[in-house]
């Protein structure tokens, strides 16, 4: 069981399920939706119903499938009566996968059957994912009908290259699950968010200090945290730019930027916070690095060992206050601080020394808080206010809880 999403939770989810042999893929993510804490009512067209029955769909929702245009409508209403509520009540319209023939019908406006007669009903936004053979999806046809579709304001989920069930390869395959969420995800997040429009930049991961071409100095940052702020930035419909020196799959929609090393953090981060609303630093960079980074392996001898010079790396808070300080970006400025001591009087220094807006600070010593772990227990700084500690919560929560006060700050700063 999956963490509840805060943007799906309670929403009403209608999801079509067209003929397709990625109709499989479309079960798990009934399931998956549906573990986010949205209530997910599938309408399945006939032909989907010929590689899934309606039970699948109905035990991994929990609730009826909706298959028939005129029967099992209550009070002897046809289904399509009864149900006309089902488009108009909805939250989103989620039609995956779609096939060619449903696509076709949608940018005609026909209305032959339960699904096509939910979305021309439904006033909610209209998301596809196209699946079908690479050569239909490309034919003129069916690029017109995506085309009609998109000027109406529906959104396109490009379909992925790949292997099709007929041994073909092309792009015509429906994405994967969760990327099929990312991407609604980040769809809905624009549309719903308190952070649409913004320009959220957020770094993430520990970064490394070459040795030599195979070894480095790091640390055990895994960039989970990081990771979590910009998908609930994103949830939030910021645009979001994840500078990263983790290798984590980076969520749908983020602008990513993959880096190594203190001075690339630097490097991305000064080009990136020009018309910024705020930088999220979750980064650990590395305060030392190899004075000199061998340029080809070093050799070991059997009795020796190696000594190692290091020497600082730029602070990148500390350029980013003064860039700030000239051009006002980024407008609000966020720092972590990892510790394994003394807490709250090291984050407290921090957070004057690189003038934070907010600092985040947790006790990397604690076995349920800190790196690589999924949980997180963080205290919050902010100048001139006590500090607030947060309970035990997922990094989903945390960034969550960050990203609200982020939109708060940025608030804030419009009306200074
Ligand atoms: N940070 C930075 N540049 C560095 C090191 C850290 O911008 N070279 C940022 C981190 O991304 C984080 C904050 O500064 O947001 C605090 O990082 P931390 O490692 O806890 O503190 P340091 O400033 O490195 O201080 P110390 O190592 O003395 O605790």
């Amino acid at each position: 069981m999956s963490e509840p999403i805060r943007l799906l939770a309670g929403k009403r989810i209608v999801l079509g399920v067209t003929g397709s042999i990625a109709v499989y893929k479309a079960a798990d993510l009934a399931s998956k939706l549906t573990q986010t804490g949205a209530r997910v009512d599938v309408v399945m067209t006939e032909s989907a119903q010929r590689f899934v029955t309606p039970l699948t769909f109905q035990a991994v929702t929990g609730r009826p499938v909706y298959t028939d245009l005129w029967q099992g409508g209550s009070a002897g209403l046809p289904t399509h009566i009864a149900h006309v509520g089902l488009g108009e009540g909805a939250d989103v319209l989620f039609i995956a996968p779609c096939s060619a023939n449903t696509l076709a019908k949608l940018a005609q406006g026909l209305a032959d059957d339960l699904l096509s007669v939910t979305a021309l009903a439904a006033r909610c936004p209209l998301i596809l994912a196209p699946a079908m053979d690479g050569s239909m999806y490309e034919h003129p046809a069916t690029q017109a009908n995506v085309q009609t579709l998109l000027q109406r304001g529906a959104a396109v989920i490009e379909p992925v290259w790949g292997r099709f069930a007929s041994g073909l390869e092309g792009r015509g395959r429906l994405p994967e699950v969760p990327a099929l969420i990312g991407h609604l995800r980040h769809l809905l997040g624009m549309r719903w968010g308190a952070l649409a429009g913004r320009r959220i930049v957020v770094t993430a991961g520990g970064t490394r200090e070459a040795i030599d071409p195979v070894r480095y100095v790091g640390n055990h940052s895994s960039g989970k945290q990081g990771y979590a702020i910009a998908q609930a930035a994103l949830d939030a419909g910021a645009q979001v730019t994840l500078i990263s020196s983790a290798h984590l799959l980076a969520p749908v929609g983020v602008r990513f930027i993959q880096v190594e090393s203190a001075a690339d953090v630097l490097e991305a981060v000064l080009a990136s916070i020009p018309q910024a609303d705020a930088l999220i630093m979750a980064a650990a960079v590395a305060d030392f690095r190899p004075q000199q980074a061998a340029d080809r392996k070093i050799k070991k001898s059997d009795d020796e060992g190696l000594t190692l010079t290091l020497g600082r790396t730029a602070d990148v808070l500390l350029r980013v206050a003064e860039v700030r300080a000239a051009s006002g970006w980024p407008r609000v400025v966020v720092g972590f601080a990892a510790e394994s001591h003394d807490l709250l009087a090291n984050a407290q220094a921090k957070l004057s020394t690189k003038r934070l807006d907010l600092l985040v600070a947790n006790d990397v010593s604690a076995p349920d808080a800190g790196f690589a772990v999924d949980t997180n227990r963080v205290v919050l700084l902010r100048p001139a206010q006590a500090p607030e500690a947060l309970p035990l919560l997922s990094k989903q929560a945390v960034a969550e809880r960050i990203v609200d006060e982020v939109a708060r700050l940025i608030r804030a700063a419009d009306d200074a």
